[in-house]
């Protein structure tokens, strides 16, 4: 007999890396999950080190097979998942990085996008990118390990040379996708939706930029080749004396975000996900046409089969959501998330406080890189659970104000939002959620869909799945949510908005 096959999934996210196995079904055979450090240097700075994610890669995915009881070659194919726009430079000699990777939330670049801003240079990136100007993309971050690392003030400092060793591209650039594929194939590839969050690629031209390049004066030496996020011809296989001892072909990636999209199965366009992670990207497939916004969401690319052209995508970036209920840990206002629910529910509404959890600035659509982290409405009656309680709103509130920029921009009425991610287990915000917005929320059975997304594009280059179609019918709704139409929704709503405006240019 022989041995049944799956599809793996690395999920590289903020936090932590997982491994999924998952069978034909798309269901989850077995998961592993590491943590990594988080490395504050200065305020408003955050960094991982490269190689502890790579061996929790590596542990992750043996102990998800050791749980699975399966061997590595019955992987038909190895899709990778990332954290997006967080940046990696690393010695193609060695393989080591030679600085810690730039994460997406860091600020250090604020400065150097204000600059971009006065010199009227936003509008062409926002026509050739589909961005806002922002610090949270790979393209300022680059540039700063290119021209800033201080070598003194840091034990982990980037060497001198590194300029000169990048034009010979004995340096190179990845995100965090481009990273785990060169460490897992050996090649140095990245896929078109990781691509598309860098502020260098075009995805009109679908290539990298030569204006933008010399704009960050990064060398195109040491970027990584662009291929689909489903791949036929493959990234590469495992290496068959390394530590899977299988030659494993990787096969698909997708920025965590469009990995969501793709594992949703939204596939058409008009059809939208809301991921609930350290923040929340809610996401609408647009098909062939790469909408401009009005009301500040990004453009971007949703994924890209083999030999098909690119489908689009409209995003709404939210930084802060689960972030804000980790930070109501820090702080001992709770002992555990699970504790939210019940504690907002012991009072009947946050008795009129408002928190923006504008902790890294705000997102889509207010894009104010100092915006900072306000609460508003206190009274001497105010108590922590009228704190959590409008914590757990304004994950709510922000997916609104993503939610009314995406009808205005499509000229869709969403009637249904699938969602998912680690916070939709909490049922208490599902509904919040659902009344906020007032449409229905839609929660799969597979809530790990941002691995299944990446499993999906990895077995579909592979012929594990035959077809989209096939895709379509393994999602299984868990539970629907309906609006409850409280009269007070949309004057709460306006509330929010006047404490969004008390959090910005802080
Ligand atoms: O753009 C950042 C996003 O990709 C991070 O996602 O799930 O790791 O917080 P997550």
């Amino acid at each position: 007999m022989t041995a049944r096959t799956y599809v793996g999934a690395v999920d590289q996210g903020t936090t932590g890396t997982r491994f999924i196995v998952f069978d034909h079904e798309g269901q989850v055979v077995s998961n592993a999950y590491e943590k990594h450090e988080q490395i504050y240097p200065e305020p408003g700075w955050v960094e991982h080190d490269a190689m502890e994610i790579w061996e929790n890669t590596k542990t992750v995915i043996s102990d998800a097979l050791a749980q699975a009881e399966i061997e590595a070659d019955q992987l038909e194919a190895i899709g990778v998942t990332n954290q997006r726009e967080t940046t990696v430079f690393w010695d193609a000699e060695t393989g080591k990085p030679v600085y810690n990777a730039i994460v997406w939330q860091d600020r250090r670049t604020t400065e150097r996008v204000e600059q971009l801003e006065e010199e009227g240079k936003v509008d062409e990136i926002r026509e050739k990118t589909g961005l806002e100007a922002d610090a949270y993309f790979s393209a300022t971050k680059a540039e700063w390990l290119l021209e800033e690392g201080d070598p003194i003030k840091m034990e982990r400092a980037r060497p001198e040379d590194v300029r000169d060793r990048a034009e010979q591209g004995e340096i190179l650039f990845g995100t965090i996708d481009t990273w785990l594929i060169y460490n897992l194939t050996g090649n140095h590839i990245t896929e078109v939706t990781n691509a598309s969050r860098t502020m260098l690629y075009n995805i009109h031209d679908l290539e990298w930029d030569d204006d933008l390049l010399e704009e960050f004066s990064v060398p195109r030496e040491m970027l990584p080749e662009v291929r689909p996020s489903s791949d036929e011809e493959t990234y590469g296989t495992t290496d068959p004396d390394g530590f899977l001892e299988a030659e494993v072909p990787v096969a698909g990636a997708l920025g965590d975000q469009q990995a969501a999209l793709f594992g949703q199965t939204c596939f058409d366009a008009g059809d939208a996900k809301n991921t609930y992670g350290t923040g929340s990207f809610f996401l609408m497939n647009t098909g062939n046409e790469a909408v401009e916004s009005d009301h500040g969401l990004l453009t971007t690319i949703g994924f890209q089969r083999s030999g098909e052209d690119v489908q689009y995508a409209l995003e709404g970036s939210i930084f802060v959501t689960g972030a804000a209920v980790e930070w109501l840990e820090d702080v001992d206002l709770i002992d555990d998330p699970s504790e939210t629910a019940e504690l907002a529910r012991s009072v009947d509404s946050t008795d009129g406080v408002y928190v923006v959890p504008a902790f890294t600035g705000l997102g889509a659509p207010h894009w104010d890189q100092r915006a900072r982290g306000t609460i508003v409405g206190m009274t001497r009656g105010t108590r922590k659970e009228h704190i959590i309680r409008a914590t757990l709103e304004s994950i709510a509130y922000q997916t609104r104000d993503v939610a009314e920029a995406m009808e205005a921009d499509s000229g869709i009425d969403m009637t249904s939002l699938k969602v998912d991610g680690g916070a939709v287990k909490n049922n208490y915000l599902c509904q919040l959620q659902s009344d906020i917005i007032g449409s229905e929320i839609a929660r799969p059975v597979v809530d790990e869909t941002t691995a299944l997304g990446s499993a999906y594009a990895a077995g579909l280059a592979v012929g594990y799945w035959d077809d989209l179609e096939e895709l379509r019918n393994n999602w299984q709704i868990d539970r629907e949510f309906q609006p409850d139409p409280d009269e007070n929704v949309d004057a709460r709503y306006d509330r929010w908005m006047d404490a969004v405006d008390r959090s910005l240019d802080w």
